[in-house]
């Protein structure tokens, strides 16, 4: 696997591939790769003929009072991950590297961002579409590949690729989860014992959810209330928020149909979880 740490390297390496006709697949992430990053990966090598993975850290999508100093790093441990799934290229910048001077144009999201974690993480989408708008023109990736944990994250790289007229497609693939349920996060770390015995709860949580609608509940209020009451009755955790939407537009409803998502987060301690489902209702 080569690494490359200079945004001009990869500009000239990504312009060599096209030239030679390859596909390429590519997987952005902020490292500290666990099994939801490597089903991305294992997914795009499948797929494709050249496969990238970037590791970075984007100061530009966290908040002054989140974790992007104590977000975990491993950087050697990655990349031994990133060999062993026989990845063909890490591109592994700096922060100087991507935005090396005062920006003259600024990204605001317009749409999809006024729910779910948008509300919480004011310009938190702002900066995840800046930072992928680089990282697709420095790859010229043709696929790259997203999970469905961060759904509200594939609603808006969506609306972001059709609007600007990316010439790339965006590839959703499902959340992975531990044999219990718990979907894999770089910030599972943070849970104490006790918390990691009481996070399944969140997934089974969803999946009462999806039964009461395939059990014919159409009320989206009573859905979300008896989510509540199951996460207060069997979690000390505290509640951000749960809502029940269409997806990807992610807009109100008054009726289930169609296709929804219900998506939840939640603090234990330090760590924030969130999880989710998309269900197509006929
Ligand atoms: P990060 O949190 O590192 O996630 C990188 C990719 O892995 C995202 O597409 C995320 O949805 C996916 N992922 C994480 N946990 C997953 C799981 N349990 N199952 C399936 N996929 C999972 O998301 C980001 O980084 C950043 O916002 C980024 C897109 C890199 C832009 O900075």
């Amino acid at each position: 696997m080569k690494i490359i740490r200079k945004v001009n390297d990869m500009i000239t390496l990504s312009h060599e591939l096209k030239n030679a006709h390859l596909q390429i697949g590519f997987v952005p992430t902020m490292g500290y790769l666990h099994e939801g990053h490597t089903t991305l990966m294992e997914t795009s090598i499948r797929e494709n003929e050249v496969t990238i993975v970037s590791i970075f850290i984007n100061p530009l999508q966290f908040g002054p009072n989140e974790d992007f100093d104590q977000y975990p790093r491993d950087e050697k441990r990655d990349i031994d991950i990133l060999k062993k799934h026989q990845v063909d290229y890490l591109f592994l910048p700096d922060v100087q590297e991507i935005y090396p001077s005062e920006p003259t144009v600024s990204m605001t999201v317009q749409n999809r961002t006024n729910v779910l974690c948008g509300k919480r993480r004011p310009g938190h989408f702002d900066g995840v579409v800046t930072v992928l708008s680089k990282l697709f023109h420095i790859t010229k990736a043709d696929f790259a590949y997203f999970g469905m944990k961060d759904a509200q994250q594939v609603a808006v790289i969506q609306g972001l690729v059709e609007d600007l007229n990316f010439p790339i497609q965006i590839r959703p693939v499902p959340t992975v989860r531990e044999n219990d349920g718990l979907a894999r996060s770089s910030r599972n770390i943070y849970l104490s014992n006790q918390e990691r015995k009481q996070a399944p709860h969140l997934y089974r949580s969803l999946k009462l959810a999806e039964q009461l609608i395939i059990d014919g509940e159409i009320n989206p209020v009573i859905i979300i209330e008896e989510v509540k009451k199951y996460l207060s009755l069997h979690t000390d955790g505290k509640l951000d928020y749960v809502e029940l939407l269409s997806y990807p537009e992610l807009k109100p409803i008054q009726t289930i149909g169609g296709q929804i998502i219900i998506a939840l987060a939640v603090f234990f301690g330090k760590a924030r979880l969130i999880d989710n489902i998309v269900i197509q209702v006929e």
